[in-house]
């Protein structure tokens, strides 16, 4: 196979924003304990943050971290997180069917997102509670001093408020799976009415309302438009959540999941704009991808709920493979390429759970497959996100209808001269030759062409042979008089960094 296509710097469709670069810190599983806190592990720091962990996100270039859920959320009361330890309440936790003990909470995970450098973003809980408690979390965790709450954060060690500007108005409130779940009606009332009391508080937050937790739920769309309808004055974000999986041996509908994701975020922003048309409403609802990665959802199902109420079980511990790396490759690339709206996303999640680093506890911690495309990108994407408009063959889905062999996105940094390119293959066999007009942006030479491929689409690293799958050099990348060429094995991941 050959692709083309042109690169120009004219062809812009918004700044790179870190905030596409986010992740998520569900109290599920072991994401929070034995993942990012376990105070008797031989790397742990005096608050019980295991540096090794530590690390590896600092290395992933995670912008921001949504906490505490996901589900988790719904059932979740933030104070029994907060205070002296040993008088903090150990509860049933009944969305994952655990048991929480609560030995880390908001204070610690501000403590642990200033030393990983991180943004916070919270959600509050809308399943069993509501208004009071939402602006009772914002007085604790944002509020200077001299009341009730915020002084009680001063005597629980945080003299200095956490400035939380980012809010997740609780967490897919259209699944009947959530804790306190509800109609669009029901929802939008009190997202709004939750809304307006935060803003009383603090007009600059920037506050998130629940979409569907997934297009393909029967309210999808329906659900947007009516929460849309009652919070819009309120809210800066819509979110979306959505998981893909290979189903049945069907890899090249897999390899095409983000023509899926393009496709949800297009309907969403419709509605969004249909709602915004109808209110002859001036300001534009950005998006929230704030649950977006590969989970292998049908095996949950299959393995089914703890029935014995452990502490940190072993949950949803996908371990991901080179496709599932491509795949996660080509979400970003989606995110990237509606960079104009969608402003906020989040890989699900972190540690552990569906995630990019694994642990043991007491032992390693290392970087599965998908940390890969991630952090290059994270540390490549500067500047201003280009249109990109591939000329490629096209191959027929399964799931997704026909798809071009190859997608791809760029960026350019106009201070700096450099730019990037991001592309994955999607072809099962057939390598695809690339050939880029790149003479628009002045580049000279390659600096850096970095592949994910290999011989066997699902190859895994374990915690034994941790680098069986990385990005390699691939010398196969050349610029000459601005033309750039590449070779994309199959089932490929590729960036190619220009100066
Ligand atoms: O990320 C795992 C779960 O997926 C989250 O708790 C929930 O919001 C979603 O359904």
């Amino acid at each position: 196979h050959s692709a083309s296509f042109t690169l120009d710097p004219a062809f812009t469709i918004a700044p790179v924003n870190r905030r596409t670069f986010g992740s998520f810190v569900e109290h599920m599983g072991r994401c929070v304990y034995t993942g990012i806190y376990e105070p008797d592990h031989p790397t742990a720091d005096a608050n019980g943050f295991r540096r090794d962990v530590l690390d590896l996100v600092r290395e992933l270039g995670v912008g921001t971290v949504r906490y505490p859920g996901g589900n988790f959320v719904s059932g979740y009361r933030w104070e029994d997180g907060v205070g002296p330890r040993d008088r903090r309440p150990v509860r049933r936790e009944l969305a994952w069917h655990s048991t929480e003990t609560n030995q880390f909470g908001l204070d610690e995970f501000i403590r642990w997102t200033a030393e990983a450098g991180i943004e916070p973003m919270m959600a509050v809980n809308l399943g069993t509670r509501g208004l009071q408690e939402a602006i009772d979390l914002l007085e604790y965790a944002n509020h200077p001093g001299g009341t009730r709450l915020s002084d009680q954060r001063i005597a629980n060690g945080s003299p200095d408020p956490h400035g939380i500007r980012m809010w997740c108005l609780g967490n897919e409130m259209d699944g009947p799976w959530q804790i306190g779940h509800k109609t669009a009606h029901e929802y939008g009332r009190l997202a709004a009415e939750t809304a307006r009391a935060m803003r009383m508080s603090d007009p600059d937050l920037e506050l998130v309302a629940c979409g569907s937790s997934g297009s393909q739920m029967p309210t999808f769309g329906a659900w947007e438009a009516e929460v849309l309808e009652q919070t819009y004055d309120h809210v800066d974000y819509i979110s979306l959540h959505a998981y893909y999986q290979e189903h049945d041996g069907d890899l090249a509908s897999f390899l095409a999941s983000a023509a899926d994701m393009d496709h949800f975020i297009e309907s969403v922003v419709a509605t969004a704009d249909h709602v915004r048309a109808r209110l002859k409403a001036g300001k534009r609802i950005q998006l929230s991808f704030d649950e977006w990665n590969v989970w292998y959802q049908s095996r949950f199902h299959d393995e089914g709920a703890p029935t014995d109420w452990p502490v940190a079980p072993r949950v949803i511990e996908d371990r991901y493979n080179l496709a599932d790396a491509v795949v996660v490759g080509g979400l970003l690339i989606s995110l990237l390429r509606h960079s104009d709206r969608v402003t906020s996303a989040s890989l699900a999640q972190l540690v552990n759970v569906i995630a990019p680093i694994m642990t043991e506890p007491g032992g390693p911690a290392w970087r599965q497959t998908i940390f890969h495309p991630f952090a290059e990108t994270s540390r490549t994407a500067r500047g201003e996100v280009l249109r990109v408009e591939p000329v490629a063959p096209v191959q027929d889905t399964g799931r997704h209808g026909e798809v071009p062999v190859i997608d791809a996105v760029a960026t350019h940094d106009p201070e700096s001269g450099e730019a990037a390119v991001f592309v994955i293959n999607r072809s099962v066999d057939e390598p695809v030759t690339l050939d880029v007009d790149a003479r628009g942006l002045g580049a000279e030479r390659v600096t850096e062409c970095l592949t994910l491929s290999g011989p066997d689409a699902y190859a895994v690293n374990t915690a034994e042979a941790p680098d069986r799958v990385v990005p390699r050099e691939n010398k196969d990348a050349r610029l000459a008089d601005g033309r750039l060429d590449v070779v994309l094995p199959p089932v490929s991941w590729t960036v190619v960094k220009l100066a």
